[in-house]
């Protein structure tokens, strides 16, 4: 069969990676793709959120599956536009239809279906400047630090962590009065909760559901998770604080009620629910929900998985997931992120890469690159995932330091401490 792939990153590059290797596929394509991508598929110039491009690509090339990397086209409603359209409604879209990418899309809602299903989170409340008294005495009520979130998509920069009272009060004033746009025209405040964090993944056809590897990411630009927030400079999987108790509890407490609460409200989800989660005395506790994979945990969990990943995706799509079989790799993942010197400010594009000829025993997922006269050039912030097996996470992350030091572009900047925190 043909797929077409939306997306132009570094999970995406391990997806068309993973889907290559099945005996189901045919031609893959992936929108708009990036020079990683174009070594194991066919890269169509097509921006994510443009469906009418779409649909004329999928109907000309008989493309029988449509896979979604980013959260953007799932909530402008790519999944409803297939369904509704008579040529189109028989393709599957793997993701979330608009409603159910909610969960990413909107802070409130998330947060409304997570008490509406009594799934752990923490106490919040929603502001608009129709209840700003009540959002300053919330904050008032609560100990520092404060959480503040833009309800909507604001391309990971809607969350404020605030030490001081009057200043996150500032702040929410800020938000509420366009510092994040339309995003922003709604804030949650929550309880700051203190704990380690991992992600976990999870597909559902809607019925069922499969709990794929955990894995945990490091978000801030500098060692020992100092700086700024990045897109994500490395990951690893699996992550040791994550034992059957704790995975026992996510499953119980979280992924069920999760699925069982779409069932219940009659959400269609066809897709990957992303757990951010943080472990609050060994209780998990949702911090949010993303209506997609992660990115760069996709980059270690994906390689863990065994099984052929088209017949998983058809088991999503057909709604008979549960007769799939999930087999994972026992060895540990890890992933290193090469990023272009500047970010997550601002940085140059356009610099040669190379040394990629010379690598061993590691997987290279590209995030931002581009070919150009045969050169691969870097094309954005995060540009390059070495991820490396292992017997054990150093191992694993050892490999992949390696390859990081011989790959070499002007301005490379790469974390040397991903892991750092876990035993
Ligand atoms: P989010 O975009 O909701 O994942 O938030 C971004 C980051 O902010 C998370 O990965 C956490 O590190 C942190 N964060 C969000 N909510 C909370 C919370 N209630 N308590 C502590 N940290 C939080
Ligand atoms: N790694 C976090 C994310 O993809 O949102």
């Amino acid at each position: 069969m043909n797929i077409i792939l939306l997306g132009s990153g570094g999970r995406e590059h391990a997806l068309a990676w993973k889907i290559k290797q099945s005996p189901k596929i045919d031609r893959l394509f992936i929108a708009p793709g990036n020079a990683g991508t174009a070594q194991v598929g066919i890269n169509v110039p097509i921006a994510a959120t443009d469906f009418e491009v779409l649909k004329k690509t999928v109907l000309e090339n008989d493309i029988k599956m449509v896979v979604v990397g980013p959260e953007d086209p799932l909530v402008k409603g790519v999944y409803d536009f297939f369904k509704q359209d008579a040529e189109l409604k028989n393709i599957p879209v793997i993701g979330p239809s608009q409603q159910g990418a909610q969960l990413e899309g909107s802070k409130d809602f998330a947060k409304a279906f997570m008490m509406r299903h009594k799934i752990p989170t923490a106490q919040y409340l929603s502001v608009t400047k129709e209840n700003l008294s009540q959002g300053v005495g919330f904050l008032a009520s609560l100990k520092p630090p404060y959480v503040l979130k833009a309800d909507g998509l604001a391309a990971g920069k809607g969350v404020l962590i605030i030490d001081n009272l009057s200043e996150a009060q500032k702040e929410l004033n800020a938000m509420l009065n366009g510092r994040f746009g339309k995003a922003g025209e709604k804030v949650v405040i929550e309880e700051f909760l203190s704990g380690i964090e991992c992600s976990v993944f999870v597909m559902t056809d809607g019925k069922s559901y499969k709990i794929l590897p955990e894995a945990k990411d490091y978000k801030r630009i500098g060692e020992k998770d100092t700086g700024l927030n990045t897109g994500g400079m490395g990951a690893v999987s699996p992550v040791s604080f994550v034992d059957r108790d704790f995975m026992k509890k996510v499953e119980e407490r979280i992924v069920i009620p999760t699925i069982e609460g779409l069932k219940a409200e009659k959400i269609d989800y066809k897709g990957f629910i992303f757990l951010g989660l943080i472990n609050v005395n060994d209780n998990p506790v949702v911090i949010e929900y993303n209506c997609r994979l992660g990115d760069p945990e996709t980059e270690v969990v994906i390689p863990r998985i065994q099984s052929d990943f088209v017949d998983l995706l058809n088991g999503i799509a057909q709604e008979n997931l549960a007769e799939k079989k999930l087999l994972i790799d026992e060895r540990s993942a890890t992933t290193v992120m090469l990023v272009s010197g500047g970010y997550p400010g601002d940085y140059e594009k356009g610099k040669i890469i190379s040394g990629l000829d010379k690598l061993e025993n590691s997987l290279i997922f590209h995030a931002g690159t581009v070919e150009k006269d045969e050169k691969i050039l870097t094309n954005g912030g995060r540009v390059i995932a070495v991820t490396s097996y292992g017997k054990n996470k150093n191992e694993a992350l050892e490999q992949s330091f390696k390859n990081a030091e011989i790959i070499c572009f002007d301005g490379k900047y790469y974390r040397k401490d991903i892991g750092f925190d876990l035993a």
